[in-house]
């Protein structure tokens, strides 16, 4: 059955405990959700497992439920199924993309590639499975650096395709690593002017920032990592108000881990106080609900993309697991 147009409203009785109906829709069908931090606060608390794009790929990677429920955007679940090709992928929204990933074309790619005929690719895993099919290995916020530092400083890489990442990289590791032209949309507009402000405002507040922020903006940070890395920090710190430069998720499990801390999102160059990723919002639990239910909308992959975008993938993971990751 295909599911047709407003079936949100036809099929599910306001009266419905979501999270009952989850659970018990995942118990009966060995069913997993994996959640990035980025997701609504109620997706996370239903969810298996919440991570960064790091941890997410190792938790696919070692399911052994029969189905895949990711709730994160397309990209993320493209990875779950290239990792478990054999298991149904269920992705609560089809149209959760990525402007990241979007800003990267594989034709496009294909030639700026071609034009570097000597340099090895490394790709942030904010891409498609397309792109990944192209790629030598795949990085995330997490392992980025390690893995650039593993190769020689006289091998030429190509860094794809966020550019504000790929600078924050060859600044950390002194290499000079050819930039695609990409970027998130919600990492570019922070404010600059606003969070000067917000500093004098709270002149006791740790600023910490993700590297897909722009460079003027990561100036500004005491800490600057992946989700995951960025919780940490704030469970570690003894300071106990925090200035956070990432997608405003993240901030339920930063004021769960530690409640009696301050933590302040900083604002867009926009009339929003939030900077909410557009695309990882679109996942809401009454979506999670249907795709349970039906099974549908799956993620379906042809087998050979899957088999060309796996080995970059697998790289990674061997390469994180030697750095204990
Ligand atoms: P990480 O969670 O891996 O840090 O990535 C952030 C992000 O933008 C995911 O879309
Ligand atoms: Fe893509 Fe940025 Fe949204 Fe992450 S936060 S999914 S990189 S648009």
């Amino acid at each position: 059955m295909l599911l047709e147009k407003g079936y949100l409203e036809k099929e599910i009785d306001p009266a419905l405990d979501l999270f009952k109906e989850i659970n018990y829709l995942k118990k009966k069908k060995n069913a997993v959700i994996l959640a990035h931090y980025y997701q609504d606060a109620d997706i996370q608390d239903i969810a298996d497992y919440i991570g960064d794009s790091l941890g997410l790929a190792q938790e696919a990677e070692k399911s052994t439920a029969d189905i895949i429920l990711f709730a994160g955007v397309h990209f993320m679940a493209e990875t779950a199924k290239i990792l478990n090709p054999s298991k149904k992928v269920l992705i609560p929204d089809l149209k959760a993309g990525c402007s990241l990933a979007d800003s990267c074309p594989a034709t496009e790619f294909a030639a700026f590639k071609a034009q570097h005929p000597h340099h090895i690719v490394l790709t942030y895993i904010n891409c498609t499975a397309d792109i990944k099919a192209l790629s030598d290995v795949i990085v995330t916020s997490t392992n980025a650096v390690q893995i650039v530092e593993s190769f020689p400083k006289e091998q030429a890489i190509i860094f794809a395709p966020d550019k504000n990442l790929g600078a924050y990289i060859n600044k950390k590791t002194g290499r000079n690593m050819v930039l695609w032209d990409g970027s998130c949309m919600v990492h570019e507009i922070f404010s600059l002017e606003k969070l000067v402000k917000l500093k004098l405002q709270h002149p006791e507040a740790k600023v910490i920032a993700h590297p897909e922020c722009e460079e003027a903006i990561l100036a500004h940070a005491e800490f600057i990592g992946s989700t995951t890395a960025l919780l940490n920090y704030t469970k570690k710190s003894a300071d106990s108000t925090f200035i956070v430069l990432t997608e405003t998720g993240i901030l339920h499990q930063m004021q769960k881990a530690s409640p009696h801390k301050t933590f302040i999102p900083a604002p867009p160059n926009n009339s929003c106080a939030c900077n909410d990723c557009p695309h990882m919002k679109l996942n809401t639990l009454e979506k999670i609900y249907i795709a349970l239910k039906y099974e549908q909308p799956e993620l379906l992959m042809s087998d050979s993309l899957i088999k060309r975008a796996k080995a970059p993938i697998a790289k990674m993971l061997e390469l994180s697991a030697q750095f204990g990751l």
